[in-house]
């Protein structure tokens, strides 16, 4: 394979969760320019449709697809729309995730189901419905979950995320073995800090706690403990995403990368 090969997806078909906005728009964003054909597969049906139309107006392949990853029949509906629409399916990004707060003491049981329902429950849905797909495509495809930084240290407050982050890390462990047999590789890619709709939200959450009308300072702090120096943009997660997902990474298989400047070097 010459190196133009080695990292080029045309004619490979991705489905991306949670790619309505944030680091899952970056991930399709990548995935179109570097050849695929992408389904944004988000419950913001708005958003969604504004993110397919902005890759069809590139010139590149899109479908947007109402879905809620928790739920089987959406998953099901999700993959028979993209079958539909482009005839097989190469890669699964799974990517939505939700990360409201909350201390262990005051957890509601509806919180905790919440999040591992979506973020944990959803991507093995998404799994057990289209890894079969994926196989029978014969492209020796790809399956890339996004985890966290929070595997590897933890915040008070999101014990429920954590542990749906840690539980998807032990979920691709076990999916790159099943599916090893047919080349399809499974990956974690676990981001730092990134400026999301979802990070906002936290970040507003901080600088309201200290008083602060912006969240330029809770920003920039936190910039300083980085070694790359500042926060990744979600298009930066999606280059690292589209690197896994080419023929130049096809021999590695039950892995976390870290795409965090560093910040994992200092904890
Ligand atoms: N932003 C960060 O700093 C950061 C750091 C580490 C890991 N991550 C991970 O990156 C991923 C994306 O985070 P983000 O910050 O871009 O989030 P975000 O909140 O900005 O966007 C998440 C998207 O997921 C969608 N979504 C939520 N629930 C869904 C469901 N049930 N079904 C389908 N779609 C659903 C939302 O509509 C939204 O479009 C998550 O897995 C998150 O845990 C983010």
């Amino acid at each position: 394979m010459n190196s133009q090969q080695l990292f080029d997806l045309s004619g490979r078909v991705a489905i991306v969760t949670g790619a309505a906005k944030g680091i899952g728009m970056g991930i399709a964003q990548n995935l179109a320019s570097a050849g695929c054909s992408v389904a944004i597969a988000d419950l913001d049906s708005t958003e969604a449709e504004k993110v397919a139309n902005e890759i069809l107006s590139k010139g590149d392949q899109a479908i947007a697809v109402s879905t809620d990853v928790s739920d089987e029949t959406s998953v099901e509906n999700l993959c028979s729309q993209t079958m539909s629409s482009f005839g097989h399916i190469d890669i699964l990004v799974n990517n939505a995730a939700v990360y409201p707060m909350s201390p262990i003491s005051e957890m509601t049981m509806d919180l905790w189901d919440h999040v591992l329902n979506v973020n944990l429950r959803g991507a093995f849905l998404m799994i057990r419905q289209l890894a079969p797909e994926i196989v029978k495509a014969g492209s020796k495809g790809r399956i890339i979950n996004i985890s966290s930084i929070n595997t590897g240290k933890s915040y008070v407050g999101m014990p429920h995320y954590d542990s749906s982050k840690g539980g998807l890390e032990a979920l691709t462990r076990s999916c790159a073995l099943e599916y090893a047999e047919h080349g399809v590789t499974a990956n974690v890619i676990a981001p730092g800090a990134v400026k999301t709709p979802g990070s906002m939200t936290v970040r507003g959450n901080l600088a309201k706690e200290r008083g602060d009308p912006t969240t330029a300072e809770v920003d920039a702090e936190f910039a300083s403990r980085i070694p790359l120096g500042d926060w990744a943009t979600p298009d930066m997660i999606g280059q690292a995403t589209t690197l896994l997902a080419t023929p130049a990474a096809s021999y590695i298989t039950g892995q976390t990368i870290y795409v965090d400047g560093g910040l994992k070097l200092t904890i």
